[in-house]
């Protein structure tokens, strides 16, 4: 191999925040919480330094080692975490960290969820990396690197636990805190020019208001997702069809922790969901299941990628997964030659074109596409965290009811 092809070689095995800029400026905007996963001696602690001299004053690194805590398989009592916990929320609280790189084996289900509720709480993405040793699983070379003197049989017991991948509830591309702060403000704006509109007020049954004063769509559409996102796949933590097969795709091994500009063309509000549709670049459609859109509406035809969209906000007791399909509803009345009754035009910060389609659909062509900056990933945690629309960033997080 020509030392440039082994340089390629060696760069292609490096995770994206470490070798792409366009990554790098987008993690630099986000708040990212690398999970290292792998057994005792495998790389970890290097991969570790290595992310951390990339971002030095905005990233930190938190060590399991450090507070001595040592990788087994955990009786009911399990490892004491609290101090390193009390560092973990520290970080998590300073402004000017982005990047929190927390080094341990994270083995352990029951750990890796009280690490997913706090990323939750403090609204970090979780990005899981694992070092790419050629030593990584093999237990006689680990017994002779790793510093805790762990036994061949000790490994053994630890592995199984390592070598299966860790599935999300579902991949998809999460927003730089920046962008998605200025998208809930789009979102804001969108509703209130909508519920001002005269023609909105006249059209109101579908939204169950009887008194046009009573009117308030931010208090209607109450839940928004905890972090921005547009879903990629739903894995329900690989109990979904196909999820293990998109989890060893190539181009989804390629694209987790990549930096990806998502292009937003449209907002749109229905008594169900308010949402932006995302038109997906050739990039992005290596990332985007096959049977995405068959899955929800079986005997329509879709271009791919259609059902691409942010959801912005639920009515009361309306899941999220809903506003993909309120989406593709839009674009099923758009196929059959309805384009939507043009009722004016919205100017200021969310200007474009406004049409009217049936039972209380709305949409807002954009005059200029909005860029945001986004992270492919996976979301780990509970289904179902939601703010408040108007919680703010210290929003209270509480469960959605799931139907
Ligand atoms: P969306 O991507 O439209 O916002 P929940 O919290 O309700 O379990 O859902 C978690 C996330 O996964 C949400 O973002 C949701 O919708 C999406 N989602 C839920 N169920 C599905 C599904 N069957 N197919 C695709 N995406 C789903």
């Amino acid at each position: 191999m020509s030392s440039q092809a082994s340089k390629d070689h060696q760069e292609g095995q490096r995770p994206p925040l470490l070798v792409d800029d366009h990554t790098v400026a987008t993690v630099r905007e986000s708040k990212i919480l690398v999970l290292l996963r792998g057994l005792p001696g495998s790389g970890k602690s290097t991969l570790a330094k290595d992310i951390d001299q990339k971002y030095k004053d905005s990233s930190r690194i938190i060590s399991a080692d450090k507070y001595e805590i040592k990788p087994v398989i955990r009786s009911s009592s399990g490892g004491d975490y609290s101090k390193l916990d009390d560092e973990l929320r520290s970080c998590f609280e300073r402004r000017e960290v982005s990047l929190v790189i927390l080094d341990d084996t994270h083995h352990d289900r029951e750990r890796l969820d009280e690490l997913f509720d706090m990323a939750n709480k403090y609204q970090f993405t979780v990005v899981v990396l694992e070092p790419k040793t050629p030593w990584r699983l093999d237990c006689a070379q680990l017994k002779d690197r790793n510093h805790w003197k762990l036994s061949l049989e000790e490994l053994k017991n630890l592995r199984p636990t390592l070598e299966k991948d860790l599935l999300p509830l579902y991949f998809g591309w999460f927003l730089a805190k920046r962008d998605e702060d200025s998208l809930r403000k789009t979102s804001h704006e969108f509703l209130e020019q909508l519920q001002n509109l005269k023609t909105f007020k006249k059209r109101l049954q579908p939204y169950g208001y009887e008194d046009k004063h009573k009117l308030d769509l931010l208090k209607y559409f109450a839940k928004t997702p905890n972090i921005l996102h547009c879903t990629a796949k739903f894995c329900d933590y690989g109990k979904a069809l196909g999820s293990e097969e998109y989890g060893h795709l190539e181009a989804v091994k390629k694209g987790y922790s990549k930096g990806y500009t998502l292009h937003i063309t449209a907002l749109f509000a229905t008594p169900r969901t308010v949402g932006a549709q995302v038109e997906l670049t050739e990039d992005q459609l290596l990332l985007w299941p096959a049977d995405a859109e068959k899955e929800v509406m079986p005997k329509d035809t879709f271009p791919r990628g259609s059902r691409a969209h942010i959801t912005l906000g639920t009515a009361n007791e309306v899941q999220d997964v809903q506003t993909g399909i309120d989406l593709l509803e839009f674009i099923k009345l758009q196929q059959s030659g309805r384009e939507g009754e043009n009722v004016g035009e919205f100017t200021g910060p969310v200007s474009g074109k406004i049409s009217y389609y049936d039972n209380g659909m709305w949409m807002l062509n954009l005059s200029r596409k909005i860029e945001v900056k986004s992270i492919f990933s996976g979301y780990y945690g509970k289904p179902g965290v939601s703010i408040p629309l108007r919680g703010g960033k210290k929003g209270l997080l509480h469960q959605c009811q799931i139907l």
